[in-house]
């Protein structure tokens, strides 16, 4: 979900001429290798993009995923035929135009590793082992752009993220005004992604969209029972188009309880 979400935003950018600079904060390896040990002892994929990967390419009802399952698929014929998946840097990267630039952080050294190769050829992209959100204050607004897009994506591994989250997100916009966030947060039950859609709120920010995916009612705390991306200052009718990419994610995610809610907020 995320990521057809993210590609949808990079496409809204590159509607216009004018460069562009997006900021990946919590960046990770860029290429996932679905084959190796750690993609296979969960099998996770395979009820994620696997099920979108057995599909016909054509398919009508998939239409607003083409654009992102394009890159997927694209990366795994690259491959020749094994199973890479793309990461959020390498899925920007690939929708960069010229004189436009990606700067990734991933504080994970060996991640970090990966990335840097990955990226050694691309003057377009640059990788820092530092902190996502320290670089948002030391990063934004971007020098190369008047456009852009940051997107926060942390582990979730800490207790108080959401609030790092929230701070980051309110941060981000007073830094870079004119800029797109869209922040990733995990469902496991309802209060806490409530909270922090709250504490933006009571901060008084404004024009924030959010679009939710849940497998399955959000009542089992210990599950991830669904994921939500918050998109402050989205894109003239991302609304719409966000409902269309859930809508057909939808039918291939989970089993039969699984819901795709897109809503305002606060409106602009
Ligand atoms: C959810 S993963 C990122 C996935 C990636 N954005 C994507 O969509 O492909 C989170 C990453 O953040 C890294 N990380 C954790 N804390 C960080 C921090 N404070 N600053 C930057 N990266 C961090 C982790 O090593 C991990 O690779």
């Amino acid at each position: 979900m995320k990521h057809a979400l993210l590609t949808a935003l990079v496409n809204a950018l590159r509607r216009k001429s004018t460069p562009f600079s997006v900021l990946d904060t919590h960046a990770g390896t860029g290429l996932y290798d679905l084959s190796g040990p750690q993609a296979q002892s969960t099998g996770e994929w395979r009820d994620g993009i696997g099920r979108l990967l057995d599909t016909d390419p054509d398919a009508p009802d998939l239409a607003p995923l083409q654009s992102w399952l394009g890159i997927v698929r694209g990366i795994i014929h690259a491959h020749d035929g094994k199973l890479f998946y793309p990461g959020s840097p390498e899925l920007i990267a690939r929708l960069l135009r010229p004189g436009d630039s990606l700067t990734c952080c991933e504080l994970h050294p060996e991640d970090q590793r990966s990335l840097k190769a990955l990226f050694r050829h691309n003057p377009a992209v640059s990788v820092h082992g530092r902190d996502g959100y320290q670089a948002i204050t030391a990063l934004l607004p971007p020098r190369t752009a008047k456009r852009g897009l940051t997107i926060i994506d942390p582990p979730f591994e800490q207790r108080d993220e959401f609030t790092h989250l929230a701070a980051a997100v309110i941060e981000a916009r007073a830094r870079f005004p004119g800029g797109i966030i869209a922040a990733w947060y995990p469902i496991k039950h309802r209060a806490p992604p409530r909270a922090f859609l709250h504490a933006l709120k009571d901060a008084g920010q404004r024009n924030l969209l959010t679009a939710e995916l849940t497998l399955r009612p959000p009542l089992d705390p210990g599950r991830l029972n669904g994921c939500g991306l918050l998109v402050a200052g989205p894109p003239y009718r991302f609304d719409e188009e966000a409902r269309s990419i859930l809508d057909a994610l939808r039918p291939y995610m989970g089993e039969d309880e699984t819901e795709a809610d897109v809503e305002w907020v606060v409106p602009e």
